[in-house]
């Protein structure tokens, strides 16, 4: 029989600069599902990539120096990149489309064509309020404030010559698409959508610019690009083959399923995109998913907010201090899937230390390590089970079905909640059973065994429903109980593993945090990663060589700015020789004369006079310099005043 196919897909982030915690938190999330949907046997096509035509990558690039394909060549492709980033957390996705691919701006040419052909886009002039940031258009009424309403920065009078979509003629099928079914989930962003961009009236969209170059150019008018949400949201298109000949699956796994996207973009997801694929005649995807976003310091975790929070948000810095899967697992535990979370980096350390060190962990090494202390590490077939045990094997045998029901209705943290009821179900009938108590008695070795049996069961079915969660260290935790050739989804039944089983005591899986001592850790790995890259030190000098250096310490008499010079101040310093020295120094950018009168400086005084400006110079100040984004920085070097002029420095 042909599996039944499951499409999934995350939105294509922009790379416009480094990711953070949020993106990682809903790609981890769709991997997951996509995960679990492999494991109910499906055959899941996963698709992510990134967005990387429009206006702000082309400024950025601009601003980078470098052209806007190498600017994201750089972020999508280079060392730790975003593909870097998704190998490391262990993202399972099939596909990776880079919307400057080759095959996707042909396709995209293509369907701009026949939306063009059948009469849904027309020519007009566009006037709006226009975000750069969000690239979006707003009418009077959506900004909030006079900003943009996503992003809250300034939006701006934008008008230029552009083609249309007639978006406003498909506001009724639209409408019906929301309010039927589950079209769109969290079913409360439906009276979102209706509320505030249906009811008021749909107006057309705006799907071509003449003002930036970096997009996809309407082949049949030059001078304009497609409008960057078409040529993104139809990603999910190209990338299965749709009007190309790079991939050849749309027939097989369109409609997609399910496309997760946050919040933010709900309203692309859910009224443009729909309504471009009715005038394509094509079908419809089955759900828009809309998660909420991870909030940090009251607002939405951003690529601003990198630099300025104290938390840290880099998943790279978090995957490498706390293990990929304790991160995957914290986002997913804690933040209900489609509402909002506060993230911080206190709240993963003790969902760490109580849900895997304590629960999952403990379990896993109490285990183990009693059925090598009491058996050898070897379960003997002949066991005798106890009333007592009902409870916890009735909850195991409940597990899958409920879990199940919460992954296929996209509830990862509920499906937790399940499991984790197991596991501390299983903590406690340790207590309860008192295995070392039992121990004690050679009479009570079948009893001892089945209480071991049951917890090494409790565990495996437990761990086959982490898998998708936490791939690695179930594997190693399975494998661990002997459970490695008893974990497909039907395994999951209570009493599927059989006959012999070996156990062995491995690698602590989730050791226990120190809250502080961590929060400190990283707070140390987050400044040196912020810290600008100093430059290789220089090659060897000898001793004799530095010592030819006569570098003093100077008091400035006076300090002016040089005649016609934006650079150069002249100071007179008192060098300890009791005649003044002229030094002329070109630091004006970063220092006014009145500023360095009287203070306690550090020269070179043995450098070969030379003139500046038609000016004697005799020495340098010396600073210290860096850079900083591209910029210099320069710090005089001031001393303590304490110091007498004329010491030498050596
Ligand atoms: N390129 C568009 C999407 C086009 S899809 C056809 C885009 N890109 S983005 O880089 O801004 O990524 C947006 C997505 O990243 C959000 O929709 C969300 O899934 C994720 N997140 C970005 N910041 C986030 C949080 N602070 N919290 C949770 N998710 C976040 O929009």
């Amino acid at each position: 029989m042909e599996k039944k196919t499951f499409y999934i897909t995350t939105p294509i982030y922009y790379p416009s600069d480094k990711l953070h915690i949020g993106h990682a938190y809903c790609t981890v999330a769709t991997d997951t599902i996509a995960r679990y949907k492999r494991l109910r046997g499906y055959d899941v096509m996963f698709l992510t990539g990134t967005d990387e035509h429009g206006q702000k990558i082309e400024a950025k690039a601009k601003a980078a120096g470098v052209s806007p394909q190498e600017f994201v060549d750089r972020i999508v492709t280079g060392e730790k990149g975003i593909k870097d980033l998704w190998k490391l957390m262990n993202i399972s996705n099939d596909r990776f489309i880079r919307t400057t691919d080759d095959y996707h701006v042909q396709s995209i040419q293509r369907v701009f064509r026949k939306m063009y052909d059948n009469g849904d886009i027309y020519k007009g002039k566009y006037s709006g309020k226009y975000c750069k940031d969000c690239e979006s258009f707003w009418t009077e009424t959506q900004l909030v404030d006079g900003k943009c309403p996503d992003c809250g920065r300034a939006v701006q009078d934008a008008e230029e010559e552009a083609y249309f979509f007639r978006l406003s003629k498909y506001a009724k099928p639209v409408q019906e698409l929301l309010e039927s079914g589950t079209f769109l989930e969290p079913a409360s962003r439906v009276n979102e959508m209706i509320n505030n961009f249906i009811k008021p009236g749909l107006e057309d969209l705006c799907v071509s610019r003449t003002s930036f170059t970096w997009g996809v150019p309407v082949d049949f008018d030059p001078g304009h690009v497609v409008y960057v949400w078409v040529d993104a949201l139809y990603n999910y298109c190209t990338a299965l083959g749709l009007y190309n000949d790079r991939y050849h699956d749309f027939d097989k796994y369109w409609p997609a399923d399910v496309h997760v996207v946050g919040k933010e973009i709900v309203r692309f997801h859910s009224i443009i995109w729909p309504a471009m694929l009715m005038s394509a005649g094509l079908p419809l995807p089955k759900k828009v998913f809309g998660h909420g976003w991870l909030i940090i310091d009251g607002g939405k975790v951003s690529k601003s907010k990198a630099n300025n929070s104290t938390n840290v948000i880099d998943p790279y810095i978090l995957s490498e201090k706390f293990g990929v899967d304790a991160l995957r697992f914290f986002l997913l535990r804690t933040f209900p899937f489609g509402s909002d979370g506060n993230f911080s980096n206190e709240l993963l350390i003790s969902t760490i230390n109580t849900d895997l060190a304590n629960d999952l962990g403990n379990l896993v090494s109490r285990t183990t390590a009693m059925v090598e202390k009491y058996f050898g590490g070897v379960l003997p077939a002949e066991r005798r089970a106890d009333p007592m045990d009902e409870e916890l094997k009735a909850m195991l045998r409940a597990l899958p079905e409920k879990y199940a029901a919460q992954m296929d209705v996209l509830q990862p943290h509920l499906a937790l909640e399940e499991v984790f009821r197991c596991i501390q179900r299983a903590n406690k009938y340790i207590d309860e059973t008192m295995p070392w108590v039992l121990a004690k008695d050679e009479a009570n070795k079948p009893r001892l065994a089945e209480v071991m049996y049951n917890l090494v069961e409790a565990l495996r079915i437990c761990l086959i429903c982490l898998t998708p969660f936490m791939p690695e260290s179930c594997d190693k935790a399975l494998e661990q109980i002997g459970a490695q050739g008893c974990r497909a989804w039907d395994d999951t039944a209570y009493g599927a593993l059989a006959g012999e089983i070996r156990v062995h005591k491995g690698e602590t899986l989730f050791p226990r945090l120190d809250l502080d001592k961590t929060l400190a850790e990283l707070e140390e790995i987050s400044r040196r990663s912020k810290a600008p890259k100093t430059e290789p030190v220089l090659p060897d000098v000898t001793i004799d060589e530095f010592a030819k250096c006569d570098m003093r310490v100077c008091k400035v008499l006076s300090c002016e700015a040089v005649k016609k010079s934006e650079k150069l101040l002249k100071f007179q310093l008192d060098d300890g020789s009791g005649t003044p020295r002229q030094i002329l120094s070109g630091i004006h950018k970063f220092y006014e004369p009145e500023q360095l009168v009287g203070k306690t400086v550090v020269a070179i005084l043995n450098l070969p006079p030379r003139k500046m400006m038609g000016q004697d110079s005799n020495g340098m100040l010396l600073s210290a310099v860096r850079e900083v984004e591209g910029k210099e920085e320069l710090h005089l070097m001031i001393l303590d005043d304490s110091v007498p002029a004329g010491a030498r420095l050596c």
